[in-house]
């Protein structure tokens, strides 16, 4: 593993230790919910409720979303589940990338999202590929910023959406920013909560 970002979030063997975990609650794993994995696959301050709240603010039908920095694939599975949208997600660390593709397969529905071990600074997709980039808790791990937008509004296309939730300072937590089109300066957009 050369990124040290990867490193920090390896661990080794997670699907199996999540099965383990899932068992030992007494759920059968022939019959196992999104709902039943939701204590581990989403890794942000309120989890599913703002992504739900987020969801609202972009308009996802017959959208191609990219989940950037997906990490177990939460919130790309309740895209793909609740919304009639194809979601892609990508992640640096591999142990991640291989763990939501079972956990989606694990919940039946890996027909309708995919997951890509990939760097968000170098994304593997053709200019103008998606409707929509959603990002929850990433950025905090990326230094090199520009590239990071740079690489998003390329693969969104011109009327694309950048959702985003993100920890930017000590106390603040940005609910939510969005671009149409044309990256500008977010500041005009976002909406801050104290927490
Ligand atoms: C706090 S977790 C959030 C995961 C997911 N977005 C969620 O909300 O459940 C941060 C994620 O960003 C990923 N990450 C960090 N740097 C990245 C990069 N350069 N490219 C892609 N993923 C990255 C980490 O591997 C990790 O899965």
């Amino acid at each position: 593993m050369e990124n040290p970002i990867e490193n920090q979030h390896n661990i080794l063997d997670l699907f199996e230790n999540i099965l383990r975990r899932l068992k030992e609650k007494g759920i059968d794993i022939r019959d196992v919910s999104r709902k039943d994995i939701s204590g581990v696959d989403e890794f942000y301050i309120r989890g599913a409720e703002i992504s739900g709240e987020l969801a609202k603010e972009v308009f996802l039908n017959h959208s191609r979303v990219l989940d950037v920095g997906c990490g177990l694939g939460g919130s790309a599975r309740m895209l793909a589940g609740d919304y009639d949208c194809d979601v892609t997600g990508i992640d640096i660390c591999a142990e991640y990338i291989k763990t939501a593709q079972k956990l989606s397969k694990l919940v039946g529905i890996s027909d309708r999202v995919k997951f890509i071990h990939a760097d968000a600074l170098k994304l593997p997709f053709e200019d103008k590929t998606f409707d929509i980039v959603w990002t929850q808790h990433v950025q905090m791990n990326i230094e090199n910023k520009e590239k990071f937008y740079s690489e998003i509004k390329r693969v969104l296309n011109d009327e694309g959406t950048l959702i985003y939730y993100e920890i930017l300072k000590k106390i603040w937590v940005v609910l939510f920013i969005r671009y149409h089109g044309l990256m500008t300066p977010p500041s005009a957009f976002y909406k801050q909560f104290q927490i």
